[in-house]
């Protein structure tokens, strides 16, 4: 074929084979087969190989899948990707509406409801009409670049849709879009995916939420285009005068990306927990899972005055169905010590599934839980998962019994100390009545160096257990005082690894106030309150000298929060742990220093190795203030970070004339 005919056709080609991508993913209509279709991208796949140079990077054959990643590069998301609040009945929908009513009063609420489907969610960014890039959410704020892998889905379109746009809005897309929404996999995709996995001896994924996020975070794109994901758009960031979130679905669906048909307006709250009730009742037909629904303020104006809460906008939320249940046998029931001394009762169950993952652990709360439910050991129980919160027994199956279960009784003394086991008027829980009981100070550890709070790797509870046991710390403050020769004298103890969890405890100390708020395990504050107390008071100081009148100001924070945090900085030895964190070289950042981004966007590689820090935490160091990490240098390549004993990287940087820098100069650029 002659080369201007070639190119006419590849370019017809593309444009048919786009068209019945939309109207397959988009409109639900199918005009010509599979096989046809096949047939249609094998004649342009063997064309671009004849003429190279005229494919492009949003040709439908760049759907395979290209090369294999190292790493995935880190993006910083324009807008934060935030989540959403989840409500599990009526009662809980209505007092959400009723507090954004009173929070905006003499607007009109109406709302946009929408399917959630259970998959992963990616952000995805055109460029004059060119999909550019793609990203998972990550931690809100910087996600994975899986641009590679999202190609590979048919559902998402290379290039936008703007001949249905009025001209003003094509002007404004054809600079920049960007488009969020949900991949997931269909339920016969995943089983089929699964019976797979199992002929070759691979593990098998739990639900398809994480077989489509497993896939997304393949690094070869090839095993991402063999996984058939799908994507739903919900949300349209870049504004082109749409005034609701509907008309962004609309705009979204027009620009060519598919969004689930079953989103609904609703002019009132009535209106919205009638559809809820009707997606209830189809969506075991569904191709997809889906645990709830998203209702949304529709005016986004309004949304946007709303604003957010910790992390989630108070505009929208999730409206969750009642969890999975499975029914099973309780083996045992013991008690738990926590950090705050409290004895929580757990039921060991025989292993069962629910939803997606096996269960052999529930929790039973307190001693008046066990009352109400009647609970004995040996009993047949309705177990049930909601989300990523703890199992819960739900139900007694009191006709299963046999005469043999055995009644529980809460122990009189703690377990690990004896001391007596008391109960504080006005609280259910039973506390070990020691405040120096060695399983409160463990737990008070564990939790303090997790990943959520000091994320301190190396530190697993085997190796607390033995610091404590042998007096080395009795309280987190005392771990910024271990020395490599103490570690050593442990079991578990090589010299190296000595030496990387030093490093590790040394990294940690510059910790963000949020992370630090959590990390003292106060009562009743988790990752979420923690965010919002950091970022209502913004000081340490501040946060000690609030009453509880004061923090009862603060929305969300309810008497019991605010009497918890009060009572926490109250106590002698918790002021004393907070100074000797300090003394011991903990250094708290606040939002400001947060933003420090100094390094943003600067590409960095590392050759040989580095006296004073492992590869690891040079990485983590550099991409916590905003740089990038790559493996080989290259003319993109901003700085080498040359170490001792450097090869042929320093050759090639030297070669490109990229700067290199010893350690003490990347040091002083990561203080
Ligand atoms: S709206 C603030 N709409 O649910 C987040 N989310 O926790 C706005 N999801 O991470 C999301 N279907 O992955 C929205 N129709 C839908 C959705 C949906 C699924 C996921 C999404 C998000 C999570 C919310």
């Amino acid at each position: 074929m002659e080369k201007s005919k070639a190119k006419q056709r590849i370019e017809k080609l593309k444009k048919e084979i786009n068209r019945h991508r939309y109207l397959y993913h988009v409109l639900d209509k199918q005009e010509i087969s599979d096989a046809a279709l096949d047939s249609l991208k094998k004649e342009l796949f063997d064309l671009e190989k004849e003429y190279p140079k005229f494919i492009t990077p949003d040709s439908p054959t760049k759907r395979v899948g290209g090369r294999a990643l190292e790493r995935f590069k880190k993006v910083k998301h324009e807008e934060p990707m935030l989540s959403l609040n989840d409500v599990f009945d009526n009662k809980e929908f209505t007092s959400w509406v009723e507090r954004i009513k009173k929070l905006t009063p003499g607007e009109s609420h109406n709302f946009y409801s929408e399917v959630k489907m259970d998959g992963l969610a990616v952000s995805l960014i055109y460029e004059k009409g060119i999909f550019i890039r793609g990203a998972t959410r990550g931690d809100g704020v910087t996600g994975e670049d899986v641009t590679e892998n999202l190609k590979t889905i048919e559902a998402i379109p290379l290039t936008l849709a703007i001949d249905k746009l009025t001209k003003e809005q094509r002007q404004k897309a054809l600079q920049k879009v960007e488009v969020r929404g949900e991949v997931y996999m269909r339920k016969d995709v995943f089983e089929k995916l699964n019976q797979k996995q199992k002929k070759k001896g691979e593990k098998e994924f739990a639900n398809p939420r994480n077989a489509a996020a497993g896939s997304i975070r393949q690094l070869n794109p090839k095993i991402a285009a063999n996984r058939r994901l799908n994507f739903f758009a919900y949300d349209l960031k870049t504004d082109l005068d749409q005034k609701t979130h509907q008309e962004s679905h609309q705009l979204a669906q027009k620009m060519g990306f598919p969004v689930n048909p079953y989103s609904q307006y609703a002019r009132t709250p009535e209106e919205v927990i009638k559809y809820h009730q009707e997606i209830g009742r189809k969506r075991d037909k569904f191709a997809y899972w889906t645990d709830g629904v998203v209702v949304n303020v529709n005016s986004i104006n309004l949304f946007r005055k709303l604003g957010r809460v910790g992390k989630s906008p108070r505009g929208s939320l999730a409206f969750k169905y009642p969890a999975e249940q499975a029914t099973t046998t309780v083996e045992d029931i013991q008690v738990q010590i926590g950090r705050t001394g409290a004895l929580t009762p757990v039921a060991y169950l025989k292993p069962v599934n629910v939803a997606g993952s096996t269960v052999s652990r529930a929790t039973l709360h307190n001693l008046d839980e066990i009352m109400r439910l009647e609970v004995k050991i040996g009993d047949t129980v309705i177990v049930q998962k909601a989300g990523d919160i703890i199992p819960e027994v739900v139900k007694v199956l009191k006709r299963m019994r046999t005469g043999q279960e055995k009644e529980f009784q809460m122990p009189k003394e703690c377990s690990v100390c004896q001391s007596p086991v008391t109960r504080k008027s006005g609280e259910v829980a039973y506390y070990c009545s020691n405040k120096k009981c060695f399983a409160t100070q463990r737990e008070g550890i564990y939790h303090f160096v997790s990943k959520k709070a000091f994320d301190i790797e190396g530190l697993g509870p085997k190796i607390i257990d033995q610091l404590l046991v042998t007096d080395l710390i009795k309280n987190p403050a005392d771990i910024f005082t271990l020395k490599k020769e103490d570690l050593e004298l442990l079991k578990r103890f090589a010299e190296k690894s000595a030496d990387n969890t030093i490093k590790a405890i040394e990294n940690s100390k510059i910790i963000s106030f949020p992370r630090f708020i959590y990390s003292l395990g106060i009562r009743h504050v988790g990752e979420e309150t923690a965010y919002l107390l950091a970022e209502h008071f913004g000081d340490l100081e501040k946060l000690m000298r609030t009453n509880e009148e004061e923090f009862q100001q603060v929305h969300e924070i309810g008497e019991v929060m605010a009497r918890s945090i009060v009572q926490f900085f109250s106590e002698k030895e918790k002021i004393e742990l907070i100074n000797n964190l300090i003394k011991n070289g903990v250094k708290i950042y606040f939002e400001k220093l947060k933003i420090n981004k100094s390094l943003q966007s600067l590409k960095f590689v590392l050759t040989g190795s580095l006296k004073t820090l492992t590869r690891d935490d040079a990485k983590s160091r550099i991409r916590k203030f905003g740089g990038d990490i790559s493996s080989a240098v290259n003319k993109e390549t901003d700085y080498l970070v040359v170490g001792e004993k450097s090869g042929s990287k320093h050759e090639k940087a030297k070669k490109l004339g990229i700067k290199t820098i010893n350690e003490k100069e990347f040091l002083s650029l990561i203080k």
